[in-house]
Protein backbone atom coordinates (compact mmCIF):
# COMPACT_ATOMS: atom_id res chain seq x y z
CA UNK A 1 0.00 0.00 0.00
CA UNK A 2 1.83 3.77 -0.89
CA UNK A 3 1.25 5.85 1.36
CA UNK A 4 -1.12 9.12 -0.22
CA UNK A 5 0.86 12.12 -0.62
CA UNK A 6 -0.75 15.49 -1.37
CA UNK A 7 1.64 18.49 -2.01
CA UNK A 8 0.74 22.58 -1.64
CA UNK A 9 2.08 24.22 -4.45
CA UNK A 10 1.89 28.17 -3.51
CA UNK A 11 3.45 29.31 -6.98
CA UNK A 12 4.20 32.94 -6.68
CA UNK A 13 1.58 33.69 -3.98
CA UNK A 14 1.62 34.69 -0.03
CA UNK A 15 3.56 36.70 2.26
CA UNK A 16 5.36 35.38 5.42
CA UNK A 17 2.70 36.48 8.10
CA UNK A 18 -0.09 34.89 5.14
CA UNK A 19 2.06 31.97 5.38
CA UNK A 20 2.49 31.65 9.07
CA UNK A 21 -1.57 32.26 9.40
CA UNK A 22 -1.92 29.52 7.01
CA UNK A 23 -0.03 27.01 8.78
CA UNK A 24 -1.71 27.94 11.87
CA UNK A 25 -4.89 27.23 10.24
CA UNK A 26 -4.08 24.03 8.84
CA UNK A 27 -2.47 22.35 11.54
CA UNK A 28 -5.44 21.79 13.90
CA UNK A 29 -7.25 20.77 10.67
CA UNK A 30 -4.31 17.98 9.63
CA UNK A 31 -3.41 16.24 12.69
CA UNK A 32 -0.50 14.28 13.32
CA UNK A 33 -2.42 11.12 12.91
CA UNK A 34 -3.30 11.94 9.32
CA UNK A 35 -3.07 8.47 6.92
CA UNK A 36 -1.25 11.09 4.40
CA UNK A 37 2.05 12.87 3.94
CA UNK A 38 1.43 16.51 3.46
CA UNK A 39 3.81 18.97 1.94
CA UNK A 40 3.86 22.69 1.68
CA UNK A 41 5.86 24.54 -1.06
CA UNK A 42 6.19 27.81 -0.43
CA UNK A 43 8.48 31.00 -2.55
CA UNK A 44 12.06 30.94 -1.94
CA UNK A 45 11.64 34.12 0.61
CA UNK A 46 9.12 32.29 2.77
CA UNK A 47 10.82 28.66 3.41
CA UNK A 48 11.95 29.92 6.93
CA UNK A 49 8.54 31.27 8.04
CA UNK A 50 6.70 28.16 6.77
CA UNK A 51 9.75 26.27 8.36
CA UNK A 52 9.27 27.87 11.74
CA UNK A 53 5.79 27.52 11.84
CA UNK A 54 6.43 24.10 11.23
CA UNK A 55 8.55 23.15 13.75
CA UNK A 56 6.12 21.04 15.92
CA UNK A 57 4.15 19.52 13.13
CA UNK A 58 6.97 16.68 12.21
CA UNK A 59 3.69 15.16 10.03
CA UNK A 60 3.64 18.21 7.76
CA UNK A 61 7.05 18.80 5.35
CA UNK A 62 8.23 21.87 3.89
CA UNK A 63 9.15 21.63 0.43
CA UNK A 64 10.40 24.29 -2.49
CA UNK A 65 9.28 24.71 -5.98
CA UNK A 66 12.63 24.61 -8.05
CA UNK A 67 16.38 24.33 -7.81
CA UNK A 68 18.95 24.74 -9.72
CA UNK A 69 21.15 21.45 -10.21
CA UNK A 70 24.60 22.94 -9.50
CA UNK A 71 25.96 23.02 -5.95
CA UNK A 72 27.10 26.71 -6.30
CA UNK A 73 28.66 29.12 -8.37
CA UNK A 74 27.58 32.38 -10.45
CA UNK A 75 24.16 31.50 -11.48
CA UNK A 76 22.57 34.96 -10.61
CA UNK A 77 18.83 34.35 -9.05
CA UNK A 78 19.22 31.05 -8.59
CA UNK A 79 19.13 28.44 -5.35
CA UNK A 80 21.32 25.58 -4.57
CA UNK A 81 20.03 22.02 -3.18
CA UNK A 82 21.93 22.39 -0.23
CA UNK A 83 20.76 26.04 0.59
CA UNK A 84 16.93 24.13 0.39
CA UNK A 85 18.00 21.27 2.33
CA UNK A 86 19.91 23.57 5.17
CA UNK A 87 16.41 26.27 5.28
CA UNK A 88 14.51 22.51 5.77
CA UNK A 89 12.91 21.13 2.78
CA UNK A 90 12.65 17.74 2.36
CA UNK A 91 10.73 17.41 -1.19
CA UNK A 92 11.40 19.86 -4.03
CA UNK A 93 9.25 20.26 -7.09
CA UNK A 94 11.05 19.66 -10.07
CA UNK A 95 10.40 19.95 -13.59
CA UNK A 96 6.44 21.68 -13.23
CA UNK A 97 4.87 22.64 -16.34
CA UNK A 98 5.41 26.31 -15.66
CA UNK A 99 8.97 26.34 -15.23
CA UNK A 100 9.41 24.14 -18.88
CA UNK A 101 7.00 26.21 -20.46
CA UNK A 102 7.94 30.06 -19.39
CA UNK A 103 11.36 29.15 -18.35
CA UNK A 104 12.29 26.72 -21.09
CA UNK A 105 13.47 23.72 -18.89
CA UNK A 106 14.46 20.82 -20.80
CA UNK A 107 14.26 17.51 -20.02
CA UNK A 108 17.92 17.36 -19.71
CA UNK A 109 18.10 20.05 -17.32
CA UNK A 110 15.03 18.53 -15.24
CA UNK A 111 17.01 15.19 -15.13
CA UNK A 112 19.99 16.74 -13.77
CA UNK A 113 18.03 18.82 -10.83
CA UNK A 114 16.29 15.52 -9.79
CA UNK A 115 20.00 13.73 -9.53
CA UNK A 116 21.12 16.79 -7.45
CA UNK A 117 18.02 16.92 -5.28
CA UNK A 118 18.67 13.08 -4.12
CA UNK A 119 22.51 13.79 -3.89
CA UNK A 120 21.03 16.47 -1.23
CA UNK A 121 19.25 13.77 0.46
CA UNK A 122 15.67 15.34 -0.19
CA UNK A 123 12.96 13.58 -2.39
CA UNK A 124 11.74 14.67 -6.13
CA UNK A 125 8.43 15.28 -6.66
CA UNK A 126 9.01 15.22 -10.76
CA UNK A 127 6.49 16.93 -12.88
CA UNK A 128 5.08 15.55 -16.04
CA UNK A 129 2.28 16.20 -18.38
CA UNK A 130 0.58 16.97 -21.86
CA UNK A 131 -0.70 20.25 -23.82
CA UNK A 132 -4.50 20.43 -24.86
CA UNK A 133 -2.84 20.46 -28.62
CA UNK A 134 -0.60 17.29 -27.64
CA UNK A 135 -3.47 15.71 -26.12
CA UNK A 136 -5.98 16.52 -29.35
CA UNK A 137 -3.16 15.49 -31.59
CA UNK A 138 -2.72 11.65 -30.05
CA UNK A 139 0.24 12.24 -28.50
CA UNK A 140 -0.01 12.19 -24.72
CA UNK A 141 1.37 8.39 -24.61
CA UNK A 142 4.84 9.65 -26.46
CA UNK A 143 5.27 12.96 -24.76
CA UNK A 144 4.67 11.44 -21.06
CA UNK A 145 7.15 8.45 -21.90
CA UNK A 146 9.80 10.62 -23.52
CA UNK A 147 9.54 13.73 -20.53
CA UNK A 148 9.51 10.83 -17.79
CA UNK A 149 12.25 9.00 -19.34
CA UNK A 150 14.40 12.10 -20.49
CA UNK A 151 13.57 13.67 -16.58
CA UNK A 152 14.73 10.66 -15.18
CA UNK A 153 18.15 9.87 -17.32
CA UNK A 154 20.06 10.70 -14.11
CA UNK A 155 18.24 9.19 -11.83
CA UNK A 156 19.72 6.98 -8.42
CA UNK A 157 17.97 3.92 -9.00
CA UNK A 158 19.08 3.09 -5.44
CA UNK A 159 17.10 5.88 -4.07
CA UNK A 160 13.75 5.50 -6.84
CA UNK A 161 11.57 4.59 -3.98
CA UNK A 162 11.80 8.27 -2.90
CA UNK A 163 10.44 9.96 -6.25
CA UNK A 164 6.94 11.45 -6.53
CA UNK A 165 5.70 11.94 -9.53
CA UNK A 166 3.06 14.17 -10.42
CA UNK A 167 1.06 13.96 -13.61
CA UNK A 168 -0.61 17.24 -14.25
CA UNK A 169 -1.70 17.50 -17.42
CA UNK A 170 -1.09 21.32 -18.64
CA UNK A 171 -4.89 22.06 -19.99
CA UNK A 172 -6.21 21.34 -16.33
CA UNK A 173 -3.91 23.22 -14.40
CA UNK A 174 -5.51 26.40 -13.08
CA UNK A 175 -7.78 26.21 -15.54
CA UNK A 176 -10.93 25.20 -13.95
CA UNK A 177 -11.25 21.89 -16.19
CA UNK A 178 -10.15 18.47 -14.31
CA UNK A 179 -9.09 15.47 -16.27
CA UNK A 180 -11.74 12.74 -15.47
CA UNK A 181 -10.82 10.25 -13.26
CA UNK A 182 -11.01 7.80 -16.23
CA UNK A 183 -8.29 9.77 -18.03
CA UNK A 184 -6.14 10.51 -15.13
CA UNK A 185 -5.97 6.53 -14.13
CA UNK A 186 -5.36 6.25 -17.58
CA UNK A 187 -2.26 8.43 -18.05
CA UNK A 188 -0.71 7.47 -13.97
CA UNK A 189 -1.10 3.19 -15.34
CA UNK A 190 0.89 4.23 -18.23
CA UNK A 191 3.57 6.08 -16.19
CA UNK A 192 3.49 3.52 -13.65
CA UNK A 193 4.22 0.65 -16.78
CA UNK A 194 6.77 2.80 -17.52
CA UNK A 195 8.82 2.84 -14.39
CA UNK A 196 8.06 -1.43 -14.36
CA UNK A 197 9.78 -1.42 -17.43
CA UNK A 198 12.98 0.90 -16.20
CA UNK A 199 13.08 -0.17 -11.99
CA UNK A 200 11.30 -2.98 -12.00
CA UNK A 201 9.20 -3.96 -8.89
CA UNK A 202 10.36 -0.76 -7.23
CA UNK A 203 7.41 1.02 -9.80
CA UNK A 204 5.08 -0.18 -6.74
CA UNK A 205 6.31 2.10 -4.56
CA UNK A 206 6.69 5.35 -6.02
CA UNK A 207 3.59 7.44 -6.04
CA UNK A 208 2.12 8.91 -8.50
CA UNK A 209 -0.13 12.94 -7.78
CA UNK A 210 -1.93 14.42 -9.67
CA UNK A 211 -2.19 17.64 -10.68
CA UNK A 212 -4.55 20.34 -12.06
CA UNK A 213 -7.49 21.99 -10.62
CA UNK A 214 -8.25 19.29 -7.96
CA UNK A 215 -10.51 20.72 -5.33
CA UNK A 216 -12.42 19.46 -2.20
CA UNK A 217 -15.12 18.35 -4.61
CA UNK A 218 -13.41 16.53 -6.87
CA UNK A 219 -10.52 14.98 -4.91
CA UNK A 220 -12.19 11.99 -3.65
CA UNK A 221 -13.44 10.60 -7.24
CA UNK A 222 -9.37 11.38 -8.49
CA UNK A 223 -7.92 9.74 -5.54
CA UNK A 224 -10.21 6.52 -5.70
CA UNK A 225 -8.20 5.53 -8.76
CA UNK A 226 -5.38 2.73 -7.82
CA UNK A 227 -2.73 4.44 -9.48
CA UNK A 228 -3.61 7.66 -8.22
CA UNK A 229 -1.62 8.00 -4.79
CA UNK A 230 -1.45 11.83 -3.70
CA UNK A 231 -2.38 15.55 -5.52
CA UNK A 232 -0.54 18.25 -5.96
CA UNK A 233 -2.49 20.86 -5.45
CA UNK A 234 -2.00 24.75 -6.65
CA UNK A 235 -5.08 27.35 -6.45
CA UNK A 236 -7.33 25.30 -4.11
CA UNK A 237 -3.87 24.78 -1.53
CA UNK A 238 -4.07 28.91 -1.11
CA UNK A 239 -6.50 28.36 1.46
CA UNK A 240 -6.64 25.63 4.34
CA UNK A 241 -9.76 25.08 4.60
CA UNK A 242 -9.99 23.78 0.96
CA UNK A 243 -6.43 22.47 1.25
CA UNK A 244 -7.30 20.59 4.31
CA UNK A 245 -10.11 19.22 2.89
CA UNK A 246 -8.67 17.64 0.22
CA UNK A 247 -6.25 15.84 2.34
CA UNK A 248 -8.79 14.53 3.99
CA UNK A 249 -9.99 13.14 0.44
CA UNK A 250 -6.51 11.13 0.22
CA UNK A 251 -5.86 9.82 3.83
P1 LIG B 1 -3.97 24.04 -9.96
O1 LIG B 1 -2.36 23.90 -10.10
O2 LIG B 1 -4.38 23.15 -8.82
O3 LIG B 1 -4.19 25.51 -9.64
O4 LIG B 1 -4.56 23.63 -11.25
C1 LIG B 1 -1.73 22.66 -9.97
C2 LIG B 1 -0.26 22.79 -10.22
O5 LIG B 1 0.14 23.53 -11.14
O6 LIG B 1 0.56 22.17 -9.52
Amino acid sequence: MRRPIVAANWKMHKTQDEASRFVRELLPRVGAEVAADVVIAPPFPLLPAVARALADAPHVSLAAQNVHSEASGAFTGEVSCAMLADAGCRYVIVGHSERRALFGESDAFVARKVAAVQRAGMRPILCVGETLEQREAGQTEAVLTTQLAGSLADLDEARAAELVIAYEPVWAIGTGRTATSELAQTAHALLRAQLRARLGAVAEAIRLQYGGSVRPENAKTLLGEPDIDGALVGGASLDPESFAAIVHAAA
